[in-house]
């Protein structure tokens, strides 16, 4: 199949239609919008649904029967290969609505070209990264007046695809659904996290799915984050799973800790997810005149640097956490406390730009954003 053009239709497709090599996206519209019963200045994160949602199958080597329709309920087999061997792969990205009204994405192409990369480590059909972006924009067009007003809140979108053949037996699924829906979110955070360093569970280990953003990688991680909860922890900072002596990353962001003059970051690999956050921090910090390490940091040195005075930042970096002030982290009984959030000039300094680049308040000259009007 080729994707030459994508067209829009708000009409069933005759058969000559389908048989063509042009992809087209069927819409129906939702007869009554539930907008009216979203509180936008109190919106819970990840549980109120906007209006539309894109669809599409794959079978026969192929995707088809692209559709934006209501969101609603899915029917399934308990058979359905996805909840039993676990191919199910996820993205998350945000639009956001600038002083102009313009609704903006940050990095979307990004985002889908990891979808691409998770579903090849996971034995999955890829999805042409230009028939999501149409059917992004066609589903933000749709419910342009979900993406929030607020500063603090923005419109959450989560593509994912999972194997949908009716089969008992491990092997990769023939048949595949990849859907796309968006909700409203607040912030992810609101207060600074408590990390503890696990040092017994691993999150990802070398040649495992640690950079794909499968499921199981997250299902693997609430035991052990459970611990930590229940000794007053937000989040775990994973440590590599052969020594759980270096830092990796933390539930769902990648970390960052100033150290002296320094930003310094774990690189990534097979182990990490190579955060779009991340790279974009990096990208900031280094057009800022900050002095950016990325390499291994043990656990050892933070508790070095911690003691003679010379960890000033550490935060997490995310789409949906943005920047975490890391406020403690939790280390073989001790609890290392950072300085007061105020005081930390150089996440500030990187946390403002980055919102003044989503907000378009600044030249983007890094050409990050794109409009979705
Ligand atoms: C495990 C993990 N690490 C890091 C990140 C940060 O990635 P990004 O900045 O692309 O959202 C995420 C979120 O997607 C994640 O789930």
């Amino acid at each position: 199949m080729v994707f030459r053009i994508l067209r829009i239709i708000e009409t069933p497709l005759t058969r000559t239609e389908m048989e063509s090599d042009i992809m087209e996206i069927r819409v129906e519209k939702i007869g009554q919008s539930r907008i009216q019963e979203v509180d936008f200045d109190n919106i819970p994160f990840g549980r109120v649904f906007a209006d539309h949602c894109f669809i599409a199958d794959y079978d026969n080597g192929e995707w088809t029967d692209l559709r934006i329709q209501p969101y609603g309920k899915m029917m399934f087999s308990p058979a359905m290969l996805a909840l039993h061997y676990g191919q199910t792969i996820f993205e998350g990205m945000k639009a956001y609505r600038n002083d102009n009204g313009e609704v903006m994405m940050f990095r979307p192409m990004d985002n889908f070209a990891r979808l691409n990369k998770s579903a090849e480590r996971m034995c999955m059909p890829t999805i042409p990264e230009s028939l999501m972006m149409d059917a992004l924009k066609e589903l933000i067009k749709l419910d342009k007046d979900w993406v929030p007003q607020r500063k603090d809140s923005s419109l959450y979108i989560r593509p994912f695809m999972f194997a949908t053949d009716e089969f008992i037996g491990v092997k990769p699924s023939e048949k595949y659904r990849c859907v796309m829906f968006t909700c409203p979110v607040g912030p992810y955070y609101s207060t600074p996290l408590k990390v503890m360093v696990e040092s017994h569970y691993t999150r990802a280990p070398k040649g495992g799915t640690g950079s794909a953003k499968n499921g199981g990688n997250y299902g693997g991680a609430l035991y052990p984050a459970k611990l930590a909860q229940e000794k007053g922890y937000h989040q775990l900072l994973w440590t590599d799973a052969a020594e759980h002596k270096y830092i990796e990353e933390s539930g769902t962001m990648n970390v960052m800790f100033q150290i002296g003059e320094k930003l310094v970051t774990p690189p990534t690999g097979d182990t990490i997810l190579e955060g779009i956050t991340r790279d974009s921090v990096l990208k900031l910090a280094s057009s800022l005149g900050i002095n950016v390490e990325e390499r291994r940091i043990s656990i050892d040195e933070i508790v070095e640097a911690h003691d003679n005075n010379l960890l000033l930042d550490a935060f997490g970096v995310g789409t949906a956490a943005t920047i975490a002030q890391i406020e403690l982290i939790g280390y073989n009984g001790r609890d290392l406390v950072l300085p007061p959030t105020q005081e930390r000039k150089m996440s500030k300094l990187i946390a403002e730009q980055l919102t003044a680049i989503r907000y378009g308040e600044v030249e983007d000259k890094f050409d990050w954003m794109v409009s979705m009007n």
